[in-house]
């Protein structure tokens, strides 16, 4: 008999095709944003969950699933929105979707550097309204080539950044919970801690997971420890950030721009940010590229089908 699976957000079709296949599947073919009670309500009856980065699953929600659930697989790299320990209680293997959307997020990083740096909001709103023409001092932004190039977080994401600034002429610098090896780390630079990178960071690109560790490790202190004017860029999880000690670095300039695709509380935006006109804001699309979005769904589907048929599954994170 076929396995259950309840699939929180509508999926592109070869996806759900593919689930369809496999599994008995519960859709939701007009993408509701479900409250955790209906996640709950909803998988009653099943063996598996496949998530998305906007379900909630906390340890409350996780008490209260049907016992019949055995596999939460997290349709995304990050997985901060499941609550790891409760699932482990439980009994409940988690997965996530390393790899498949290294490529997609890093492009998304650069994007935001330059974007932000090079003051791509501002332009767009100058056209928009034709209000402009070419003079020598218009829209001057901070050049990123050959700049120092911070990178908090080395996994494949933060490595994959190096990748494509070094194309830029950057120097690379990170700082990363333990020192990569010297093939990873391709000549980057290894700083043990925030405050030596953050010192050499002309540019800025946040890719680490959101841990226990990490929220709002970009506070006031830390932005402190940054060259006057540098650009940031976050590509990684909103609550990596304290958005009012970030904001009120902007207002100084201390920061020169923000280049950011995540959010506090998503899809909420700190009202500030909308106001500030030395901010690039993209609506969380990191990963937003059909063949990435295929990817992520083919592996999160892949995780169920190794988990059922009694194997591990290749991205077990519990
Ligand atoms: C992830 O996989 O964690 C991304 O943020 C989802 O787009």
């Amino acid at each position: 008999m076929k396995k259950k699976i309840f699939v929180t957000r509508k999926l592109l079709k070869e996806n759900e095709e593919k689930l369809q296949s496999l599994f008995e599947v519960i859709l939701n073919p007009k993408d509701k944003i479900y409250s955790p009670n209906e996640i709950i309500e909803g998988s009653q009856k099943c063996d598996g969950i496949l998530s998305s980065v906007t379900d909630p699953i906390n340890a409350e929600t996780i008490s209260k699933f049907s016992s019949s659930i055995k596999i939460i697989a997290n349709g995304a790299v990050g997985y901060g929105n499941i609550d790891l320990q409760a699932a482990r209680d439980r009994n409940i293997a988690v997965t996530n979707t390393p790899d498949v959307l290294t490529d997609a997020t890093a492009d998304i990083s650069i994007l935001l550097l330059l974007g932000a740096s090079r003051k791509a909001h501002e332009g767009r709103l100058a056209a928009e309204k034709q209000q402009w023409i070419w003079s020598w001092d218009f829209l001057l932004g901070k050049q990123m080539s050959n700049r120092k190039l911070g990178i908090l977080g080395m996994g494949r994401i933060g490595r994959a950044v190096a990748k494509r600034a070094k194309g830029f002429g950057m120097e690379i610098h990170y700082h990363n919970r333990s020192r990569l090896n010297k093939e990873l780390e391709q000549g980057a630079v290894f700083h043990e801690n925030i405050e030596d990178l953050f010192k050499q960071s002309e540019f800025l690109s946040i890719n680490c997971p959101a841990t226990p560790e990490t929220v709002k490790i970009i506070n006031r202190k830390n932005l402190a420890y940054l060259p006057p004017k540098c650009v940031v860029g976050n590509a990684a999880r909103g609550d990596i950030v304290d958005d009012e000690a970030m904001v009120e670095a902007l207002k100084k300039g201390k920061v020169f721009a923000y280049g950011l695709d995540v959010y506090n509380g998503e899809p909420k935006i700190h009202p500030e940010y909308l106001k500030l006109k030395n901010i690039f804001l993209l609506p969380h699309i990191g990963s937003a590229t059909k063949r990435t979005r295929w990817d992520m769904a083919f592996r999160a589907t892949k995780n169920l089908e190794m988990f059922f048929k009694g194997e591990k599954p290749q991205d077990l994170v519990n």
